[in-house]
């Protein structure tokens, strides 16, 4: 998958890309990411991306022109799927990363400051959250939306399990897990992980499972079993 990112600031993805899983994603083909910066294409000498908002009020306004031609340039006419991050879209939920990591290409719009001219939305296909709270800008939304659907791609974890063994891929938060040693400052790993009978394993899990969700998220278990998000 290719995901062009557009943002005033590039800088704040180099971390992120180059460790870890994403890094070893893009070592294996899976996926290519690039950022691009929106103010080099500004139109005027000051390379300007933002002015005060028509009617008044607080904070600036990221332009138009500058985020069309970015967005001409990169897209090149051929037809991506077009994410805006910002607070005011849907909410990111499992199911939609998993459609969106089906797709071959996407491009993703960081907003900032107040907001994006409204004239922005026509050249975007769907506006996303990633929760209830308003970040400084769309950049950290962008490296949770790459990372969230990257773990569905085919190949990019280690095992094609564990995508779906984790928290909320079936609607519960995930049981919980041990390592060695089976005994550390005298807290000893539950009985039934070290016996190694697998269908007594599973049931212990789901009933974990099923604790945990009631405990931390109890809306959770009233959609288990209805919807997929
Ligand atoms: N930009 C600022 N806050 C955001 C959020 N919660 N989700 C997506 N984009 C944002």
């Amino acid at each position: 998958m290719k995901i062009d990112i557009l943002t005033l600031f590039p800088e704040m993805f180099e971390g992120v890309f180059s460790s870890s899983i994403l890094k070893r994603a893009q070592e294996k083909g899976l996926l290519q990411l690039t950022t691009h910066n929106i103010r080099d294409y500004t139109d005027n000498k000051h390379k300007k991306a933002d002015d005060y908002p028509f009617g008044g009020g607080a904070g600036m306004v990221m332009m138009a022109q500058p985020i069309f031609d970015c967005m001409e340039a990169v897209q090149q006419g051929e037809p991506v799927h077009r994410i805006l991050l910002t607070p005011r879209g849907k909410l990111l939920t499992p199911k939609k990363a998993r459609e969106l990591a089906k797709m071959d290409r996407m491009i993703l719009l960081c907003g900032h400051y107040e907001g994006v001219d409204e004239r922005v939305s026509t050249i975007i296909d769907e506006e996303l959250s990633i929760g209830d709270y308003v970040l400084t800008g769309g950049e950290l939304p962008a490296m949770v939306l790459v990372d969230c659907v990257s773990r569905f791609i085919p190949g990019v974890l280690g095992s094609e399990q564990s995508a779906e063994d984790e928290s909320h891929s079936n609607g519960l938060l995930e049981y919980p897990q041990y390592t060695r040693p089976a005994v550390f400052r005298g807290m000893e790993v539950p009985e039934i992980l070290q016996n190694g009978y697998h269908a007594k394993i599973e049931q212990w899990r789901y009933e974990q499972s099923m604790q945990k969700t009631k405990e931390m998220r109890p809306v959770l278990l009233g959609r288990f079993g209805k919807i997929e998000d």
